[in-house]
């Protein structure tokens, strides 16, 4: 009965790992390039739920929507536009916020995981689940591109759309989560391949940013903790760090793993890790060149965030005023 509608927010966290590239940021691309309806969303309302530094988060949205352009999200085709634009966004929060109980936000695990670091919890870390189901749902999303450890937040917009429809009439999908950092796509850290890539390594050298240059990616390949055996082999149970390569090399040329680790039969683990290093640093090479241009021209950048929230606050402004027609209000 509902459209299908892929809605995806981002953190402005400056740039992007590799592991967010391909297991998140090219799968929206090829969505969009697959005719689907993509919105994505900076979602700048949930950096400051944290003690934050605001010239370097007022960067870091520019860097953000740079770093979306030059990964093929095209403002023609999706709508590509910063949360707080569109205040529609904190007004909804607020509205959702009586539908749900402080218990209910209490014993959500990122919820835990985040107010143990500080000693007085703001209250908007508490509600930001609770802005997050307000992100969705104004879009009336139905597919939510998400990392595992979301798995819960879109449990809690499917409670609340399911809450407001009992409640207000039939006005919301009930969204589906689209985990992203499934096996095939789930790239692992190159210093220690039991975790997956992540920007909270504190170890810098276990991450691919996508603006490092040529030089940077060949020194952390190179680095790469891999075993004692020096032949190429995929086998992520019992060699994670050689098969991560492989897993990289695959995706970055559309190889299939079969044919990546052939090829690779007669070379070494570190002659392997200067073919990997030539890989990444070929396909990020138009992506790294795109960025810094992008950056390069900011007015261009604010001309079409403000198209992206043009778009984005007309579906907004639609579905607020419904609601609140609903409520009484
Ligand atoms: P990080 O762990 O770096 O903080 P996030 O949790 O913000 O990354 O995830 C942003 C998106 O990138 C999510 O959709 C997630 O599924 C994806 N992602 C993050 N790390 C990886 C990875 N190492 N491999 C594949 N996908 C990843
Ligand atoms: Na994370």
């Amino acid at each position: 009965r509902w459209p299908r509608k892929v809605f995806s927010g981002v953190q402005p966290t400056g740039s992007l790992h590799l592991g967010n590239y391909l297991g998140a940021v090219r799968k929206w691309v090829e969505m969009q390039n697959a005719r689907e309806d993509v919105t994505i969303c900076i979602v700048d309302l949930h950096s400051i739920t944290l003690p934050h530094n605001p010239p370097v988060l007022r960067e870091n949205i520019f860097t953000m929507a740079a770093t979306l352009l030059s990964c093929g999200i095209d403002p023609a085709k999706s709508t590509l536009f910063v949360q707080s634009s569109v205040p529609e966004h904190a007004e909804f929060n607020w509205i959702l916020s009586s539908l749900t109980t402080m218990p209910r936000l209490a014993q959500l695990p990122q919820f835990r995981e985040k107010s143990r670091l500080v000693k007085d919890v703001p209250l908007g870390l508490y509600v930001y689940p609770v802005l997050q189901a307000a992100d969705i749902m104004l879009y009336k999303a139905t597919q939510v591109p998400v990392g595992a450890d979301q798995l819960q937040h879109i449990q809690l917009a499917q409670h609340l759309a399911r809450s407001y429809n009992t409640r207000y009439g039939e006005t919301f999908p009930v969204c589906q989560a689209l985990i992203e950092d499934g096996n095939a796509s789930r790239v692992l850290s190159l210093r220690d391949p039991s975790k997956k890539m992540s920007k909270s390594e504190a170890n810098p050298k276990a991450t691919i940013n996508l603006c490092d240059p040529p030089d940077v990616i060949v020194q952390k390949i190179k680095k790469a903790v891999t075993d004692f055996t020096s032949d190429i082999t995929f086998n992520p149970g019992k060699r994670p760090g050689v098969s991560n390569l492989v897993n990289i090399h695959a995706l970055v040329t559309g190889q299939p793993i079969k044919s990546v680790v052939d090829e690779a039969s007669t070379l070494d683990t570190a002659k392997y890790k200067e073919r990997v290093a030539d890989a990444v640093i070929e396909h990020l090479r138009p992506i790294r060149e795109q960025i810094l241009h992008h950056m390069g021209k900011r007015s261009e950048l604010i001309y079409l965030l403000e198209v992206g929230a043009e778009k984005a606050r007309q579906q907004a402004q639609h579905t607020l005023s419904d609601v609140k027609q609903r409520l009484g209000l």
